[in-house]
């Protein structure tokens, strides 16, 4: 298993200066495309997620649906999508959140939840923790509860666990 992981890390493809100078990008993209490295990933939640009485994975927008459809198919709970401003058709809940420079906005369905609902968030990678802060209070606007937050990837230095008080964090590579 600690093999397993150690052969994951070695998929994720890091390049420097991107999307900016002085930023190293952790491209998941080289892990997702190989057959042994997606088929341990999608694993690993699965294995962690089975038998919790989940009853939404939320995803976010757009790297946290790779994962999250198929940890929901898997452990048989439903599907939610956490999109960008304006994509989403029907009546929403938004949260903005801070980015580096300037700010973003993420949305859900106003009913994708029932109150008290057992939500899963997942994403690709934690790395300040805004993504990840603003999903928590879409779940908690709706009057459902978070699990847990799930990420392939944490970015340690970034502190991103600060801004989630107190929730539950599991990531599978930390760097
Ligand atoms: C990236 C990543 C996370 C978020 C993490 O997505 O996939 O969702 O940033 O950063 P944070 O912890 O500082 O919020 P991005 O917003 O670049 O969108 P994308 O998936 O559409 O590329
Ligand atoms: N990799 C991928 N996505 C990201 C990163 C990163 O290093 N930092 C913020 N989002």
């Amino acid at each position: 298993e600690k093999l397993e992981m150690e052969r994951l890390k070695e998929l994720i493809r890091s390049i420097p200066d991107f999307p900016e100078k002085g930023v190293m990008f952790r491209d998941i993209t080289t892990a997702l495309k190989d057959k042994q490295g997606l088929h341990a990933i999608i694993d690993d939640f699965t294995n962690r997620y089975t038998d919790k009485g989940i009853d939404y994975v939320l995803g976010a927008d757009a790297r946290g649906f790779i994962f999250g459809a198929a940890i929901a198919y898997n452990i048989g709970a439903g599907f939610v999508p956490a999109r960008k401003i304006g994509k989403l058709p029907g009546e929403t809940a938004r949260v903005e959140y801070d980015l580096e420079y300037g700010t973003n906005t993420i949305e859900v369905h106003n009913d994708a939840f029932e109150k008290g609902a057992n939500v899963l968030i997942v994403d690709d990678l934690l790395a300040t923790g805004g993504t990840a802060a603003a999903m928590v209070k879409l779940v908690e606007m709706l009057g459902a509860d978070v699990y847990e937050l799930a990420f392939l990837i944490e970015l340690e230095d970034l502190n991103g666990r600060d801004l989630l008080d107190g929730h539950s964090v599991y990531s599978i590579l930390k760097y």
